[in-house]
């Protein structure tokens, strides 16, 4: 298969298939079900990339879960990360929960450590993180990630969610970038 996408000024091709991403998710929710058995854990989707494989994650989920969200900012319209991480809408009392921080990608680690810090201030029982992506190559920060779906190379992916200038996030399949 070689699918190719164009999205505004940039070409991506096929990475990783809508099968193989649906197989890493259930794996994934097979270990959350084992590991949270008897709990009821708070899923926080981190918007707006990590809404498809929230929203695949958690229909495999067999033990009973809360759904919160807050958005995340951190990407410009192009491929470089700001270095700012814009956190919106913590509504919610986070007390004794067990938190469970749905993402698509882990980067340089920095939206996740600003959010785990500003989660702790609530108090919950545990914090863990679930990213169907992980760029294990781009990390400055040390953060810990339990549920990881694929650690790929240092290079810039579309679409399961993730957008390259807001576009391709309702893709299928994960793209990387093509230069031909
Ligand atoms: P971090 O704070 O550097 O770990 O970046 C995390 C956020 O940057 C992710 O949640 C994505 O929204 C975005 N991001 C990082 N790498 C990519 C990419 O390859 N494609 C699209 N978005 C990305
Ligand atoms: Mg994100």
């Amino acid at each position: 298969m070689n699918k190719i996408v164009q999205l505004n000024d940039k070409k991506f091709k096929i990475y990783l298939s809508e099968d193989e991403i649906l197989i890493k998710v259930k794996e994934l929710a097979d270990r959350i079900n084992k590991d949270y058995a008897g709990k009821t854990p708070t899923m926080l989707i981190v918007l707006k990339g990590a809404m498809l494989f929230a929203s695949d994650l958690i229909r495999e989920l067999k033990i009973g879960c809360k759904l919160e969200v807050i958005s995340a900012k951190s990407y410009g319209s192009d491929m470089e990360s700001s270095g700012l991480v814009k956190l919106k809408y913590i509504e919610s009392n986070f007390k004794n929960s067990d938190i469970i921080i749905v993402e698509d990608i882990i980067d340089s680690g920095l939206t996740i450590k600003t959010l785990t810090d500003e989660l702790k201030k609530y108090g919950p029982a545990s914090i863990e993180v679930a990213s169907i992506l992980s760029k294990p190559q781009a990390r400055k920060e040390d953060v810990q990630i339990k549920y990881t779906g694929f650690e790929i190379s240092n290079l810039f992916v579309v679409g399961y969610g993730l957008d390259y200038a807001e576009l391709g996030r309702e893709l299928r399949d994960i793209y990387i970038l093509y230069e031909d």
